[in-house]
Protein backbone atom coordinates (compact mmCIF):
# COMPACT_ATOMS: atom_id res chain seq x y z
CA UNK A 1 0.00 0.00 0.00
CA UNK A 2 2.68 2.24 1.39
CA UNK A 3 5.05 1.56 -1.99
CA UNK A 4 2.18 1.88 -4.13
CA UNK A 5 1.94 5.31 -3.07
CA UNK A 6 5.13 6.39 -3.11
CA UNK A 7 5.23 4.72 -6.15
CA UNK A 8 2.40 7.12 -7.59
CA UNK A 9 3.17 10.56 -5.11
CA UNK A 10 6.63 10.70 -6.00
CA UNK A 11 6.62 11.28 -9.89
CA UNK A 12 3.24 12.97 -9.67
CA UNK A 13 5.33 15.32 -7.43
CA UNK A 14 8.43 16.06 -9.51
CA UNK A 15 6.20 16.25 -12.90
CA UNK A 16 4.43 19.12 -10.75
CA UNK A 17 7.83 20.77 -9.90
CA UNK A 18 8.70 20.09 -13.42
CA UNK A 19 5.80 21.64 -14.84
CA UNK A 20 5.85 24.97 -12.75
CA UNK A 21 9.85 25.11 -13.37
CA UNK A 22 9.00 25.04 -16.97
CA UNK A 23 6.52 27.37 -16.81
CA UNK A 24 7.93 30.28 -15.11
CA UNK A 25 10.84 29.50 -17.44
CA UNK A 26 8.62 29.95 -20.48
CA UNK A 27 7.13 33.96 -19.01
CA UNK A 28 10.29 34.95 -18.20
CA UNK A 29 11.91 34.33 -21.73
CA UNK A 30 8.83 35.45 -23.13
CA UNK A 31 8.59 39.18 -24.74
CA UNK A 32 8.24 42.44 -22.43
CA UNK A 33 4.11 41.32 -22.39
CA UNK A 34 2.82 40.99 -18.98
CA UNK A 35 2.70 37.53 -16.94
CA UNK A 36 0.77 35.67 -14.08
CA UNK A 37 3.04 36.84 -12.02
CA UNK A 38 4.50 40.08 -13.31
CA UNK A 39 3.30 42.97 -15.38
CA UNK A 40 4.65 43.89 -18.42
CA UNK A 41 8.92 44.30 -18.34
CA UNK A 42 8.95 48.24 -19.21
CA UNK A 43 12.26 48.62 -18.63
CA UNK A 44 15.81 47.39 -19.16
CA UNK A 45 16.00 46.70 -15.89
CA UNK A 46 13.10 44.75 -15.37
CA UNK A 47 14.35 41.24 -16.45
CA UNK A 48 17.12 41.46 -14.48
CA UNK A 49 14.53 41.88 -11.54
CA UNK A 50 12.06 39.39 -13.02
CA UNK A 51 15.26 36.76 -12.73
CA UNK A 52 15.89 36.88 -9.22
CA UNK A 53 12.26 36.53 -8.69
CA UNK A 54 11.35 33.33 -10.12
CA UNK A 55 15.00 32.13 -8.92
CA UNK A 56 13.93 32.78 -5.85
CA UNK A 57 10.24 31.17 -6.50
CA UNK A 58 11.05 28.32 -8.06
CA UNK A 59 13.41 27.34 -5.49
CA UNK A 60 10.90 27.79 -2.75
CA UNK A 61 8.15 25.69 -4.79
CA UNK A 62 10.37 23.32 -4.88
CA UNK A 63 11.47 22.40 -1.61
CA UNK A 64 7.80 23.26 -0.58
CA UNK A 65 6.63 20.29 -2.68
CA UNK A 66 9.49 18.22 -1.60
CA UNK A 67 9.26 18.98 2.15
CA UNK A 68 4.90 18.76 2.27
CA UNK A 69 5.42 15.30 -0.29
CA UNK A 70 7.84 13.81 2.12
CA UNK A 71 5.95 14.59 5.22
CA UNK A 72 2.66 13.48 3.84
CA UNK A 73 4.37 10.44 2.77
CA UNK A 74 6.02 9.64 6.13
CA UNK A 75 2.94 10.48 8.04
CA UNK A 76 1.35 7.39 5.79
CA UNK A 77 3.88 4.77 5.58
CA UNK A 78 5.17 5.52 9.38
CA UNK A 79 1.17 5.74 10.86
CA UNK A 80 0.54 3.79 13.85
CA UNK A 81 -1.11 0.21 13.15
CA UNK A 82 -2.25 -2.58 15.16
CA UNK A 83 0.79 -4.82 16.37
CA UNK A 84 3.49 -2.36 15.22
CA UNK A 85 5.24 -1.06 18.23
CA UNK A 86 7.42 2.33 17.66
CA UNK A 87 10.49 2.13 17.62
CA UNK A 88 13.84 4.36 20.21
CA UNK A 89 14.63 7.29 18.07
CA UNK A 90 17.91 7.77 16.46
CA UNK A 91 19.62 10.95 18.65
CA UNK A 92 21.97 12.23 15.89
CA UNK A 93 22.92 11.71 11.84
CA UNK A 94 25.47 13.92 11.20
CA UNK A 95 25.50 13.64 7.49
CA UNK A 96 21.58 14.31 7.51
CA UNK A 97 21.96 17.22 9.48
CA UNK A 98 25.42 18.93 7.58
CA UNK A 99 22.94 18.36 4.51
CA UNK A 100 19.96 20.05 5.21
CA UNK A 101 22.18 23.02 7.02
CA UNK A 102 24.71 23.39 4.28
CA UNK A 103 22.60 23.17 1.09
CA UNK A 104 20.15 26.27 2.55
CA UNK A 105 22.94 28.68 3.93
CA UNK A 106 25.16 28.13 0.38
CA UNK A 107 20.79 28.68 -1.70
CA UNK A 108 20.40 32.03 1.19
CA UNK A 109 24.09 33.15 -0.15
CA UNK A 110 23.73 32.56 -3.81
CA UNK A 111 20.16 34.75 -3.50
CA UNK A 112 21.80 37.31 -1.46
CA UNK A 113 24.49 37.30 -4.05
CA UNK A 114 21.90 37.27 -7.16
CA UNK A 115 19.88 40.07 -5.63
CA UNK A 116 22.78 42.28 -4.57
CA UNK A 117 24.32 42.53 -7.86
CA UNK A 118 20.93 43.70 -9.08
CA UNK A 119 20.24 45.86 -6.42
CA UNK A 120 24.17 47.66 -7.53
CA UNK A 121 22.64 47.84 -10.93
CA UNK A 122 19.50 49.85 -9.89
CA UNK A 123 21.41 52.19 -7.95
CA UNK A 124 24.13 53.19 -10.22
CA UNK A 125 22.30 55.87 -12.80
CA UNK A 126 24.77 56.17 -15.91
CA UNK A 127 26.97 59.00 -16.05
CA UNK A 128 25.02 60.76 -18.92
CA UNK A 129 21.26 59.93 -17.55
CA UNK A 130 18.47 62.87 -17.46
CA UNK A 131 17.55 63.76 -13.70
CA UNK A 132 14.24 64.47 -12.73
CA UNK A 133 13.68 65.50 -8.87
CA UNK A 134 10.79 63.91 -7.30
CA UNK A 135 8.67 65.26 -4.06
CA UNK A 136 6.20 62.92 -2.16
CA UNK A 137 3.55 65.18 -0.45
CA UNK A 138 0.54 64.47 1.61
CA UNK A 139 -0.79 63.40 -1.19
CA UNK A 140 0.67 63.54 -4.78
CA UNK A 141 3.71 63.25 -6.58
CA UNK A 142 5.57 66.32 -7.99
CA UNK A 143 8.18 65.78 -10.59
CA UNK A 144 10.23 68.65 -11.77
CA UNK A 145 12.63 68.75 -14.77
CA UNK A 146 15.39 70.55 -15.22
CA UNK A 147 14.59 73.96 -16.30
CA UNK A 148 12.04 74.31 -13.34
CA UNK A 149 8.96 73.10 -14.40
CA UNK A 150 6.89 70.86 -12.52
CA UNK A 151 4.20 68.07 -13.53
CA UNK A 152 1.82 65.82 -11.66
CA UNK A 153 2.77 63.23 -14.16
CA UNK A 154 6.44 61.89 -15.06
CA UNK A 155 7.28 62.16 -18.47
CA UNK A 156 9.75 60.69 -19.93
CA UNK A 157 11.61 59.99 -23.12
CA UNK A 158 11.95 56.17 -24.09
CA UNK A 159 15.73 54.57 -24.33
CA UNK A 160 16.87 57.44 -22.02
CA UNK A 161 18.53 56.67 -19.09
CA UNK A 162 16.55 58.57 -16.05
CA UNK A 163 17.38 58.99 -12.78
CA UNK A 164 14.42 60.13 -10.19
CA UNK A 165 16.20 62.17 -6.96
CA UNK A 166 13.71 61.50 -4.39
CA UNK A 167 12.57 63.66 -1.32
CA UNK A 168 9.69 63.76 0.31
CA UNK A 169 7.63 67.03 2.24
CA UNK A 170 6.40 65.57 5.01
CA UNK A 171 6.25 61.89 6.06
CA UNK A 172 7.79 58.97 4.30
CA UNK A 173 6.31 58.10 0.71
CA UNK A 174 7.27 55.50 -1.47
CA UNK A 175 7.72 55.86 -5.71
CA UNK A 176 6.76 52.31 -6.90
CA UNK A 177 6.59 51.90 -10.55
CA UNK A 178 5.56 48.47 -11.13
CA UNK A 179 5.92 47.86 -14.70
CA UNK A 180 10.01 49.34 -14.14
CA UNK A 181 10.33 47.07 -10.79
CA UNK A 182 11.43 50.41 -9.51
CA UNK A 183 10.35 51.55 -5.96
CA UNK A 184 12.00 53.46 -3.95
CA UNK A 185 11.28 55.17 -0.25
CA UNK A 186 11.00 59.47 -0.15
CA UNK A 187 12.37 60.28 3.15
CA UNK A 188 11.78 63.90 4.35
CA UNK A 189 14.61 65.28 4.59
CA UNK A 190 17.28 63.34 2.40
CA UNK A 191 17.19 62.67 -1.00
CA UNK A 192 17.33 58.71 -2.49
CA UNK A 193 18.14 57.92 -5.77
CA UNK A 194 16.61 54.94 -8.43
CA UNK A 195 17.28 55.44 -12.23
CA UNK A 196 15.38 53.25 -15.01
CA UNK A 197 15.60 53.20 -19.45
CA UNK A 198 11.72 52.83 -20.21
CA UNK A 199 11.21 51.06 -23.11
CA UNK A 200 7.59 50.27 -23.86
CA UNK A 201 6.09 53.76 -25.10
CA UNK A 202 2.55 54.71 -23.08
CA UNK A 203 1.23 55.37 -19.79
CA UNK A 204 2.47 53.37 -16.50
CA UNK A 205 1.06 53.41 -13.14
CA UNK A 206 2.64 55.33 -10.59
CA UNK A 207 1.77 54.26 -6.72
CA UNK A 208 2.76 54.94 -3.30
CA UNK A 209 4.33 52.26 -1.59
CA UNK A 210 4.16 53.75 2.20
CA UNK A 211 1.00 53.66 4.02
CA UNK A 212 1.10 57.97 4.79
CA UNK A 213 -2.27 58.74 5.68
CA UNK A 214 -6.02 59.45 4.83
CA UNK A 215 -5.08 59.70 0.92
CA UNK A 216 -2.46 56.98 0.42
CA UNK A 217 -4.44 55.12 -1.98
CA UNK A 218 -4.97 57.97 -4.33
CA UNK A 219 -1.51 59.19 -4.10
CA UNK A 220 -1.30 57.86 -8.19
CA UNK A 221 0.62 59.37 -11.23
CA UNK A 222 1.47 57.79 -14.55
CA UNK A 223 4.57 57.27 -16.16
CA UNK A 224 4.67 58.83 -19.81
CA UNK A 225 7.21 57.47 -21.95
CA UNK A 226 7.04 59.80 -24.96
CA UNK A 227 8.24 58.13 -28.37
CA UNK A 228 11.58 59.39 -29.90
CA UNK A 229 11.71 63.12 -29.95
CA UNK A 230 8.77 63.96 -28.50
CA UNK A 231 9.45 64.54 -24.76
CA UNK A 232 11.51 67.72 -25.81
CA UNK A 233 8.08 68.70 -27.42
CA UNK A 234 6.36 67.96 -24.54
CA UNK A 235 8.99 69.59 -21.82
CA UNK A 236 8.65 72.73 -24.31
CA UNK A 237 5.12 73.55 -24.79
CA UNK A 238 4.01 73.03 -20.85
CA UNK A 239 7.80 74.73 -19.62
CA UNK A 240 6.18 77.96 -20.22
CA UNK A 241 2.70 77.68 -19.25
CA UNK A 242 2.15 81.01 -17.73
CA UNK A 243 3.64 82.70 -21.16
CA UNK A 244 1.00 80.99 -23.15
CA UNK A 245 -2.01 80.83 -21.13
CA UNK A 246 -4.23 83.70 -19.55
CA UNK A 247 -3.57 83.55 -15.95
CA UNK A 248 -6.94 81.70 -14.65
CA UNK A 249 -6.43 78.94 -17.31
CA UNK A 250 -2.77 78.73 -16.01
CA UNK A 251 -4.18 78.70 -12.37
CA UNK A 252 -6.83 76.11 -13.28
CA UNK A 253 -4.24 73.63 -14.55
CA UNK A 254 -1.15 74.67 -11.96
CA UNK A 255 -4.14 74.16 -9.07
CA UNK A 256 -4.40 70.33 -10.43
CA UNK A 257 -0.71 69.94 -10.91
CA UNK A 258 0.77 71.20 -7.50
CA UNK A 259 -1.46 69.53 -5.21
CA UNK A 260 -4.26 72.00 -3.80
CA UNK A 261 -6.95 69.30 -6.08
CA UNK A 262 -6.18 66.96 -3.26
CA UNK A 263 -7.44 69.03 -0.11
CA UNK A 264 -9.18 71.78 -1.92
CA UNK A 265 -12.87 71.25 -3.83
CA UNK A 266 -13.79 73.11 -7.02
CA UNK A 267 -17.69 71.96 -6.56
CA UNK A 268 -18.80 73.15 -2.69
CA UNK A 269 -17.92 70.09 -1.66
CA UNK A 270 -15.94 70.21 1.84
CA UNK A 271 -12.70 68.12 1.95
CA UNK A 272 -9.51 68.33 4.00
CA UNK A 273 -9.69 72.08 3.55
CA UNK A 274 -12.34 74.31 2.43
CA UNK A 275 -13.93 74.28 -0.97
CA UNK A 276 -12.84 76.96 -3.36
CA UNK A 277 -15.72 77.57 -5.23
CA UNK A 278 -17.37 80.77 -4.05
CA UNK A 279 -14.90 81.60 -1.60
CA UNK A 280 -13.23 84.73 -3.38
CA UNK A 281 -14.86 87.73 -2.35
CA UNK A 282 -17.22 86.64 0.84
CA UNK A 283 -17.01 86.64 4.25
CA UNK A 284 -14.89 83.36 5.56
CA UNK A 285 -15.69 82.27 9.11
CA UNK A 286 -12.63 82.56 11.17
CA UNK A 287 -11.30 79.85 13.71
CA UNK A 288 -12.34 81.21 17.26
CA UNK A 289 -15.17 82.75 15.94
CA UNK A 290 -13.63 85.89 13.70
CA UNK A 291 -14.16 86.42 10.17
CA UNK A 292 -12.14 87.68 7.58
CA UNK A 293 -12.67 88.89 3.76
CA UNK A 294 -11.30 86.55 1.16
CA UNK A 295 -9.69 88.63 -1.40
CA UNK A 296 -6.42 88.89 -2.94
CA UNK A 297 -4.33 89.56 -0.04
CA UNK A 298 -6.52 86.82 1.90
CA UNK A 299 -5.62 83.66 -0.48
CA UNK A 300 -2.04 84.74 -1.01
CA UNK A 301 -1.78 85.04 2.83
CA UNK A 302 -3.23 81.47 3.10
CA UNK A 303 -1.01 79.97 0.39
CA UNK A 304 2.12 80.87 2.12
CA UNK A 305 0.93 81.21 5.61
CA UNK A 306 -1.48 78.75 5.62
CA UNK A 307 -1.39 78.96 9.64
CA UNK A 308 -2.27 82.16 9.67
CA UNK A 309 -5.58 81.95 9.55
CA UNK A 310 -7.63 78.97 9.86
CA UNK A 311 -11.17 78.51 8.31
CA UNK A 312 -13.86 77.46 11.15
CA UNK A 313 -14.62 73.78 11.10
CA UNK A 314 -10.54 72.82 9.27
CA UNK A 315 -7.98 71.40 10.78
CA UNK A 316 -4.28 73.58 10.61
CA UNK A 317 -2.49 71.06 8.33
CA UNK A 318 -2.00 72.81 5.19
CA UNK A 319 1.81 73.26 4.31
CA UNK A 320 3.52 76.12 3.33
CA UNK A 321 3.96 76.95 0.06
CA UNK A 322 6.73 79.44 0.45
CA UNK A 323 9.19 78.89 -1.96
CA UNK A 324 7.46 76.20 -3.59
CA UNK A 325 5.09 78.71 -5.58
CA UNK A 326 6.44 81.69 -7.52
CA UNK A 327 4.55 85.03 -7.68
CA UNK A 328 3.31 84.20 -11.08
CA UNK A 329 1.94 81.59 -10.23
CA UNK A 330 0.12 82.02 -6.95
CA UNK A 331 -1.43 85.06 -9.19
CA UNK A 332 -2.69 82.55 -11.69
CA UNK A 333 -4.02 80.17 -8.53
CA UNK A 334 -6.02 83.39 -7.00
CA UNK A 335 -7.18 84.62 -10.55
CA UNK A 336 -8.44 80.77 -11.35
CA UNK A 337 -9.72 80.77 -7.44
CA UNK A 338 -11.87 83.88 -8.66
CA UNK A 339 -13.45 82.49 -11.74
CA UNK A 340 -15.48 79.62 -9.70
CA UNK A 341 -18.65 81.16 -8.87
CA UNK A 342 -20.85 79.66 -6.73
CU1 LIG B 1 2.30 58.65 0.05
CU2 LIG B 1 1.41 56.57 0.74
Amino acid sequence: MTLRLFGTALPALLGLVALIAGAGRAAAQSSTGPTFWMPVQGSTGAAGVDSVFYFILWIALFFFALIVGVMVLFVLRYRSRPGREPEPSQTHNHLLELTWTLIPAALTVVIFGFGFRKFLDLSTSPANAYEILVTGQKWKWLFTYPSGYVDDNLHVAIDTPVQLLITSEDVIHSLYIPDFRVKKDAVPGRYSKVWFRATVPGEHQIFCAEYCGTGHSDMLAQVVVHPPGEFEQWLATNADLLDKLPPAEAGARLYAQRGCSQCHSVDGAASVGPTFQGVFGHLVPLKGGSSAPADENYLRESILEPQAKIVAGFEPVMPTYKGRLSDREITAIIEYIKTLAP
